[in-house]
This record gives structure tokens, sequence and C-alpha cells, in this order.
């Protein structure tokens, strides 16, 4: 056993023990952060910060809610809105909380395209942030269906029935996941379950490993420069610190993400306490009915680009069922993001407006995901159901033609490379 003096305060007892010097040196005081960013770097906190606060507001409404489909729409509308002391004020953290993520999550995804930070070691970092999006995407869903509301359960009925479009095990993979042959008591237990317990569980596994896939290749930065971080840590430990090109991420980078957050939070409550409506639909205002569906199923707006690509593809093509069509058109938005690293066929580690290109691939991309997410809420019918129909189509062109025009940015970078011969 190692040996242990007497400490002279209650530090050195836990540093013995525990060695939380180390630990603090390691995870804060000397884990450097590149100087050139800005902003959009601070994003990544913001999440973190703000899956806090849902689970804090969760676990207060936990405490009232009843995952029952006789009691789920009075226990959250009543008794949590009306009778609770502050339970609304709990609801609408929960419920602008959870639209607050999707948009910081979007903007740090397409800062993270735009800054090419997935390339070069980056991978992982990459697809882990891809995994934390899918299950934070399971989360709002199952968490959507608690209410019991009418959109509640329609949007249930609709993304449960997309799994019945996989060949062969299709309709018996449905009424696995619903537990019954219609959405249910059942459904809503055990979505109840995973919303609570099992996805953010994931979740906090995901976070953890998306902050481990960070040490080695490092957060980039704004020009896409390759930092040697233990030569500019050794400047900036040794006192030069205006010439090293590194912080520590405690105190210095922090202070700034700290600002960055508390902008993010005047934000975030103003919505809270005065546009609260925006993250509730008022159709799940009527409680649940099977037998009555409403006029238009949509759902929240984080999901729509997706949702219109589903249903962009209405009418059959060939011998091809316009369902069909539309969903492996659904599962190819699904992934393509997570294939980022390997579409980008071209080296350069640089902001967008330094590669032109990819500049107008990326602003054309935006463009579209924005088009989708508004015909998305649109009703599917006349001029609508085409503009849906040709952005989607144009939606997975451009990803199909992003390997080509990356790999013909990367020719002509390297052509404009001239080789430097002679004497130096
Ligand atoms: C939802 C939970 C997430 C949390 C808590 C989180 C947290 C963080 C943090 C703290 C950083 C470092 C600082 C920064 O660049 O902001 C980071 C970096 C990064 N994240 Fe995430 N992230 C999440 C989701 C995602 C998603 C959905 C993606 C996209 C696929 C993603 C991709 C990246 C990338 C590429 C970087 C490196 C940025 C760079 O090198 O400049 N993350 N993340």
């Amino acid at each position: 056993m190692a040996h242990f003096e007497k400490a002279r305060s209650l530090g050195e007892w836990f540093d013995q023990r525990l060695n939380t010097t180390g630990f603090i040196k390691v995870m804060m005081t000397e884990y450097w952060i590149p100087k050139d960013i800005n902003f959009l770097w601070a994003m990544g906190m913001i999440l973190a910060f703000t899956f806090k606060i849902l689970i804090i507001s969760g676990i207060f409404l936990l405490m009232y809610y009843k995952p029952d489909v006789d009691m789920a729409f009075d226990s959250v509308n009543y008794t949590i809105m009306q009778e609770v002391g502050y339970g609304w004020l709990f609801r609408h953290i929960h419920g602008v909380g959870a639209s607050l993520v999707f948009l910081i999550i979007y903007i740090h995804m397409f800062t993270g395209i735009y800054y090419g930070s997935y390339k070069k070691g980056r991978e992982m970092i990459w697809l882990s942030g891809m995994l934390l999006l899918i299950l934070f995407s399971a989360e709002a869903f199952s968490g959507y269906m608690l209410p019991w509301g009418q959109m509640s359960y329609w949007a249930a009925y609709v993304i449960t029935n997309i799994f019945g479009g996989i060949p062969v095990i299709g309709d018996e993979l449905v009424v696995w996941i619903r537990g019954n042959f219609y959405v249910a008591d059942s459904t809503l237990t055990r979505f109840f379950m995973l919303h609570v317990f099992l996805i953010p569980i994931a979740i906090l596994g995901g976070i953890a490993f998306h902050f481990y896939t960070l040490r080695i290749p490092h957060v980039n930065n704004q020009k896409g420069e390759e930092i040697d971080f233990e030569e500019e840590a050794n400047k900036y430990l040794t006192g030069r610190k205006k010439v090293s090109k590194v912080i520590p991420f405690w105190p210095v980078f922090m202070a700034k993400d700290v600002f960055v957050l508390s902008v993010f939070l005047f934000f975030f409550f103003y919505l809270t306490f005065y546009h609260f409506n925006f993250a509730m639909d008022p159709v799940n205002f009527d409680p649940a009915n099977g037998l009555k569906t409403p006029a238009h199923i949509y759902p929240e707006w984080y999901f729509l680009w997706s949702y219109e690509v589903l249903r962009g593809f209405f009418f059959d093509i060939g011998g091809l069922k316009a369902a069909d069509i539309g969903l492996v058109a659904f599962g190819f938005a699904q992934i393509i993001f997570a294939l980022m690293p390997w579409l980008d066929k071209s080296p350069t580690v640089a902001p967008a407006n330094q590669r032109p290109y990819f500049n107008a691939w990326f602003w054309i991309m935006i463009v579209i995901l924005i088009i989708l997410t508004i015909y998305g809420k649109l009703p599917p019918t006349g001029t609508n159901a085409w503009v849906g129909f040709y952005s989607s189509i144009a939606f997975i062109l451009l990803f199909l033609a992003l390997p080509i025009v990356t790999m013909k940015e990367a020719e002509k970078t390297a052509s404009s490379i001239k080789p430097t011969g002679g004497k130096h």
C-alpha cells in the first residue's frame, strides 16, 4: 500500500487518496484550448448545461406525472399546470429547453461542418456527436408522447408506423415497439421508461465519450491551423502567455464560455416566461383520441426537415411505391450527416469561406434544410407537395455531389501549390 502522511488540510487528505491535483490539472487547468476560437465554440458547453436544466426540471415534473393513458393528460394539464406550486414553470422550462437544445445542437453541428472540424483525426468527435443527436432525437420523441395529447398520440402513431416499411419484419416490429396492435397504454409506459431512465443514461455516457474523443485531436480553431499543443502549452506554462496559441480550459476558456452561456440563459428565460407557447403545439392541448385524426400531423420543428424528406415522395415512380421511396429517402437523411468525414474528400481543414466550392455547397444545404423545415409544417397538397418533392431530391443530390465538389476543390488546391525547387 502507498505511504500516507498526516494531512495538513482537507484538500491534502483528498489529494493523497484521489490525486485531486493531478485530476484537476488533466481535466481543467492544463487541458489546452486554442486561443483562436469564437463564441460558436461555446455551444458544446451550452448543450451540456441545457441538458442539466432538462434533467432538473424533468425530475420535478416526474414527481407528479402519471404514466397511464387515463391519467397522463390530466396529470400534466391540470395537476402540474394548475395545482402544483410553480408546476407551470418547470413544464415551461422543460418544453423550452427541449426545443432550444435542438437549436443549439444544429448550430454546433453546422459550426463543425463550416470549419471542417470532422477531418484529420477528428472523425470520432464527429461520430460521437452524431450518436448524441440520435439519442437526443429519441429522447425528444419519447418525451413528446408523455402529455398524451392529440399530437402525442398521432406523432407516436406515424413514427412507429415508419418501422412497418422495413421488409419482412416490419409489421411484427411495429407491434413489438408499441407493445400492442395500436398505440396504447403499453406504448406510453415503455416510452416513459425510455424517456426518464434509459435514454438519459445513454446520453450521459454519450457526452462523456464525446468529451473523451476531444482529448487527442483537441478542438479545431477558426483557421483550421494544426497546433503543436505540447509546445504551445510549454510556452504558456513558462510565462510566454502572449505568444502561446493556447489557453487553459480553466479558468481562462471557461470565463469566456460563461459569458456566452449567460447571454444564452437570458434568451432561454425570456422565452420561458414570455413565449413558451412556441414550444407547445396547440393541438396537443386536446386529449389523445385514437378515433379522431387531426387535420395535419407534423412533428416538432427540429424534425420537420427529415419528415418532409419522408413524405416528399408522394407518388409511385415506376414499380416503386411512394411510401417505400420516402422511407429510403428518410433513412438516407438520417445517416448522411454521419458520413461527412468521408464524403468531404478535400484534406484542407479551413473555414468554408476559404473553400469557395465547399462554401457554395454549405449555404445551399442550409437553404434547402430551411425550405424543408418550412414546408414540413404545411399541408402536403398542391404546390406544397411539389416544393417538398423537389427539395427532397435537391437534398439527396447535394450529398451525392459532395465528394465530387470536394475532389475538384482538392485538385485545384494541389495545382495552385507550385513545387518549390532550388536553394533555401
Ligand atoms: C448534444 C450534446 C452535445 C454536447 C454536450 C457536446 C459538447 C461538446 C463540447 C463541450 C465540445 C468542445 C467545445 C466546442 O467546440 O463546443 C464539442 C465539440 C465538438 N462537437 Fe459536440 N456536443 C454535443 C453534440 C454534438 C453533435 C450533435 C455534433 C455533430 C455531429 C457534435 C460535433 C462536435 C464537433 C465536430 C466538435 C469539435 C469542434 C472543433 O473541433 O472545433 N457535437 N462538443
